[in-house]
């Protein structure tokens, strides 16, 4: 049995003071439950608060992106070990609102997924297509492709120790969230694919929804059999509204 996990994704959201209230809430609220894996990605630059504030707590915190190069002259870019050194353990990639605006190609997400694995990180990697692909049912096609990169370079054993969260582009901050059906359909077919070439790596394979998930959708999302929880944008941002999601998950 797969425990269920729900991932915050504060995107690019707070300061050093909401943050402390935000967390202080996480903490009151959701340290006492059980059955269910609570992750906060955080901005960088606040890597240190989520860190000293979720160190003895069973929150772990995480990341957003990171380089696909381990070290180097590379101006801006935060390793994976960088990220391990502020003590996180969960790193997004591949999110479709870094993709599209700064141009990543399969390839580059490929390489943050092995650099993350190679530093201990859990990569959370996101996949999804847009509303014009869906419309054209070309959807497993697109997701397909945007795993296939990985499949063929590195194997499938690599998804044993991995998260993928499937983030349909159009439901993504509109509201608008897939229903359970879409979501069970397209999540049957990533841990299908996974499992025609590896069982065991397929089973433990925890798989996200995200995209407008909120207190009340979380039901119908979550009870679905290959729904192993959510990656959450706004609702992450409300203390009440991320603990109702946890508590359904849980
Ligand atoms: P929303 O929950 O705001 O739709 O964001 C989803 C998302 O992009 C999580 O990564």
């Amino acid at each position: 049995m797969r425990q269920k996990l729900v991932v915050a994704n504060w995107k690019m959201h707070g300061n050093l003071a909401s943050n402390k209230q935000l967390l202080e809430a996480y903490i009151a609220n959701l340290s006492a439950l059980k059955n269910v894996g609570v992750v906060v990605c955080v901005p960088y630059p606040y890597l240190g608060q989520a860190q000293s504030m979720l160190q003895h707590t069973n929150i772990a915190w995480g990341a957003q992106n990171l380089s696909k190069d381990p070290v180097g002259p590379f101006t801006g870019e935060v390793s994976a070990a960088m990220l391990k050194d502020f003590g996180a353990s969960y790193v997004i990639i591949g999110h479709s609102e870094r993709a599209t605006a700064y141009c990543e190609s399969d390839e580059n997400i490929a390489t943050k997924f092995v650099q993350a694995q190679a530093q201990g990180l859990t990569p959370i990697l996101c996949v999804g297509e847009t509303l014009i692909e869906r419309e054209a049912g070309v959807m497993e096609m697109v997701v397909g492709k945007q795993l296939d990169t990985i499949l063929n370079t590195y194997g499938a054993a690599v998804f044993a120790n991995a998260i993928v969260s499937y983030e349909p582009i159009w439901a993504i901050g509109t509201g608008l969230a897939a229903s359970a059906e879409q979501a069970q359909s397209m999540h049957e077919f990533i841990r299908g694919k996974v499992a025609a070439l590896d069982k065991s790596a397929a089973a433990s394979l925890k798989i996200l929804y995200g995209g407008s998930v909120n207190p009340q959708n979380a039901v119908q999302l979550l009870v679905m059999q290959d729904i192993d929880g959510g990656l959450i944008g706004k609702c992450s941002l409300n203390a009440q509204e991320f603990e109702k999601i946890c508590l359904t998950a849980a």
